[in-house]
């Protein structure tokens, strides 16, 4: 397997689906998608009707005939739900493991990755959260048994995924130390999968992908080259300008004017000490221009990774009406990108693009109801009691409260981005009181590859953005 010279940015939820990274990846270079999420993203498809048939298509080649079947009798719905966006949601991902839940979450794991793959013979990777642990087990396992050629994993220190994937691999059962706070030293709660007790002896033999960590800076590339629990097959280098989470600054948070972090020298990757871990390294964060591979590659880079330009592609999963108005936005010279610090319940900063009728609005953010039914970002907290509960920053601030959440100037400010990427994927929660989630939109600081794409056409698509970029070799 040679190394890509580009890799497509791993966007969720949704954004990176299997056809954008399937034209990534048929055109050559490594197509992504994204992992977040998928068990909702594929009971909300199925509910929606499945148009094309390409759920249950890639359903009819999951290896567990029984639990394909349970899904599609749980949630497919011949010509869609009758009430749109009114949908049975999938069960919240806890510490106890619940067997159908994890076997949506293979299925739809295996799902997306196997479309991607699908008659076309180019790699494919997927993308997960560090920080969204409890799904991640049985999400690489059904990555992996569509055969994934590269697992790429941000938002957090990866260290312990490639002694996973060793183990998922070998259908072996594997446990994730789980970031629980409230915890006493040495004490430690673990998500556990095993391959066998879900589906049964007979296994299917399965390939061990690479490994490519997405970091910020030379100190956590050297870690993760250092303690990784197995080796690593190269590391996603992403700066503060790239989109979705950001790595907040290195030192004490301070805040410029408008309100966004401030990024120093501490901040700036050194290329000559990346080259001496050994590895191949890739950069990412406003990388979309030609000169900027150029620069990379002169820099001892393998090549880049680019997520915007991608995010607005005719392939992307964000909603077409969404991304004609993002479009407009950017051609117009309109299209405004800050940092947050706040808006995410990870506490990592989040850039957020300025739009009309999406949450960056106040008064549209502030017009919903702080509910958490999703789930996905809940922080995991050790009760009075001992056992285990969840919470997130972004529901009603009294429940966080009274859940031992630490309140802060910033708590007013989360918001519920498992909601908001939903309907930024055309598939919004709408509730029986009539309100719908809005959409959320994040991007790189630089859009101005979207001006050039753009010049004499209304859209564009994924091969278009990779000729753009390999323009110059
Ligand atoms: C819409 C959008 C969603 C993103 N979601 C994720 C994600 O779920 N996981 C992740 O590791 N990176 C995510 N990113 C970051 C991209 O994968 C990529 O590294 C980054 O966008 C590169 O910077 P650029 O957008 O300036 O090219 C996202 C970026 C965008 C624009």
């Amino acid at each position: 397997m040679n190394n890509p010279l580009l890799i497509q940015g791993g966007m969720g939820i949704g954004v990176s689906n299997w056809r954008l990274a399937r034209a990534v990846s048929s055109a050559g270079q490594l197509g992504v998608i994204s992992g977040t999420s998928l068990d909702g993203v594929l009971v909300r498809r199925l509910q929606d009707g499945d148009p094309g048939g390409h759920m249950r298509r890639a359903l009819a080649s999951f290896p567990f005939r029984d639990a394909a079947r349970h899904i599609l009798e749980r949630y497919f719905v011949p010509g869609g739900i009758k009430r749109k966006h009114h949908y049975a949601r999938s069960p919240i991902f806890t510490i106890k493991n619940n067997d159908s839940l994890n076997a949506l979450n293979v299925a739809a794991n295996f799902s997306e990755t196997w479309l991607a793959k699908e008659g076309q013979a180019g790699f494919v990777g997927i993308n997960y959260l560090e920080k969204l642990q409890l799904p991640n087990l049985s999400s690489l396992y059904g990555a992996l048994l569509a055969g994934i050629d590269y697992v790429i994993v941000g938002a957090g220190i990866p260290l312990e995924i490639p002694g996973i994937l060793k183990k998922l691999a070998k259908n072996l059962p594997a446990n994730l130390r789980l970031t629980v706070e409230n915890t006493e030293k040495n004490e430690s709660f673990f998500s556990h999968f095993d391959p066998s007790s879900l589906f049964g002896k007979k296994l299917p033999s399965l390939k061990l992908p690479k490994f490519l960590p997405i970091v910020s800076s030379n100190l956590l590339a050297s870690l993760m080259t250092k303690k990784a629990t197995g080796p690593i097959d190269g590391l996603i280098i992403e700066g503060h300008v790239a989109g979705g989470h950001n790595a907040p600054p290195r030192g004490k948070m301070v805040l410029d004017e408008s309100g966004e972090p401030v990024y120093g020298s501490r901040d700036q990757i050194n290329t000559e000490k990346l080259k001496e871990l050994g590895v191949p390294f890739w950069m990412a964060g406003s990388y979309g221009e030609p000169e900027q591979l150029e620069s990379a590659l002169a820099s001892g880079a393998a090549g880049i990774q680019v997520g915007s330009p991608f995010a607005l592609c005719r392939e992307s999963g964000i909603f077409p009406e969404l991304k004609k108005r993002i479009i407009e936005t950017v051609m117009r010279g309109k299209s405004h990108v800050c940092t947050d610090p706040n808006a995410s319940p990870t506490g990592f900063p989040f850039k957020v693009m300025r739009l009309i009728d999406t949450i960056s609005e106040k008064s549209i953010f502030e017009s919903r109801k702080r509910i958490c039914n999703l789930g996905y970002l809940r922080q995991l907290y050790k009760k009075e009691d001992g056992s285990i509960g969840y919470r997130c920053p972004a529901e009603k601030t009294e429940v966080f409260e009274n859940k031992d959440g630490v309140v802060n100037e910033g708590t007013p400010g989360k918001r519920c981005l498992c909601n908001a990427l939903f309907a930024t994927v055309g598939m919004p929660t709408e509730y029986d009181d009539g309100y719908t989630e809005k959409a959320i939109v994040t991007f790189g600081s630089r859009l101005d590859i979207v001006r050039k794409l753009l010049k004499k056409k209304t859209d564009f698509s994924a091969r278009d953005v990779i000729n753009y970029i390999l323009k110059g070799l």
